[in-house]
């Protein structure tokens, strides 16, 4: 279910007088039409429970709806059978000043999605930069002001932040990831404010799970995001973090009711919407939404 009390466009106040602002996105997804799980590539997939196709798409509809709702822009790529995960478009590459740099994923599984990925990105105007590392697109790597934060442990190598950095010329700054369950950055990061505000401010902030991380990865984003939203272990477990924020309004699980306060108390617009099918896939909404910045 989704609720709006703001419309779009509109902007809140927090008790420290700091304004929440809209911003515009742009989001790339694909209907999970051939959804399953059929094979299993972390701790949530259990190809002996059963899924039902038709409560995926229809939970991932309400997601689009709410996008569109909250007046942003959605492009959808055509989902292609036997590539169940498909549907969790921020593994398709990562996107910035219409570069899209491609994703090259880890388990065979998946192979066949990074050029179904790049041949969308090229027949819509993006300029692809081929990758020759392992890395899972949007799913470990989060544009947060003007830093590419990149997640490895599980998923994107070492090497892969090292051509993140090539691609795009921005500082990266490695985070390792160390339990199982939250094996992709945006499992364990939600960004809240990505870009710079009206002036120059520095608002860029996050919300993380500080467990998912190994300590020195936890000193790092202690010391750079100190006004940092830490979400409890009940709330990243039901994949609270794995969520998607235009700035004001963040769309999160239902489940995370802590979250879901935290965000409140800092003048976010929490709006919920239940991906429960897709977390048998171990997705969530993040995971079903690949920013297209241009
Ligand atoms: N079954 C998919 C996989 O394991 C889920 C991907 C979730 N995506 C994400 N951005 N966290 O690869």
């Amino acid at each position: 279910m989704s609720t709006h009390d703001t419309a779009p466009g509109a902007s809140t106040t927090t008790a420290t007088g700091a304004a929440r602002i809209q911003q515009h996105r742009r989001y790339l997804m694909c209907r999970p039409e051939h959804f399953t799980v059929s094979y299993t590539i972390n701790p949530w997939m259990e190809p002996a429970n059963p899924t039902d196709t038709a409560l995926a798409v229809q939970q991932w509809q309400k997601l689009y709806d709410t996008y569109i709702e909250l007046g942003h822009e959605v492009h959808l790529i055509d989902p292609i059978e036997g590539l169940p995960d498909m549907v969790y478009t921020a593994n398709g590459g990562f996107v910035i000043d219409n570069v899209a740099y491609g994703a090259k994923f880890r388990f065979q599984e998946r192979v066949p999605e990074g050029p179904a990925f790049m041949d969308w990105f090229r027949a819509n105007g993006f300029e692809v930069a081929e990758p020759v590392e392992v890395n899972e697109g949007e799913g470990d790597f989060l544009l947060v002001g003007d830093t590419i934060l990149a997640g490895t442990g599980f998923r994107s190598t070492g090497d892969s932040h090292r051509e993140l950095a090539e691609v795009f010329g921005k500082e990266v700054v490695s985070l390792n990831l160390v339990d199982p369950r939250f094996y992709h950055l945006d499992t364990a990061i939600s960004v809240l404010d990505p870009v710079e505000g009206p002036g120059g401010v520095e608002r860029a902030n996050i919300a993380y799970l500080p467990g998912a991380f190994d300590e020195r990865s936890q000193a790092i984003l202690a010391e750079r995001y100190p006004d940092a939203i830490r979400v409890a272990d009940a709330d990243g477990a039901v994949f609270g973090l794995n969520s998607a924020s235009d700035g004001l309004n963040v769309i999160i699980s239902p489940r995370a009711k802590g979250f879901e306060a935290q965000l409140r108390e800092r003048g976010y617009n929490p709006v919920l919407v239940d991906l429960s099918e897709l977390l048998l896939g171990g997705g969530g909404i993040k995971c079903c939404t690949l920013e297209l910045r241009r």
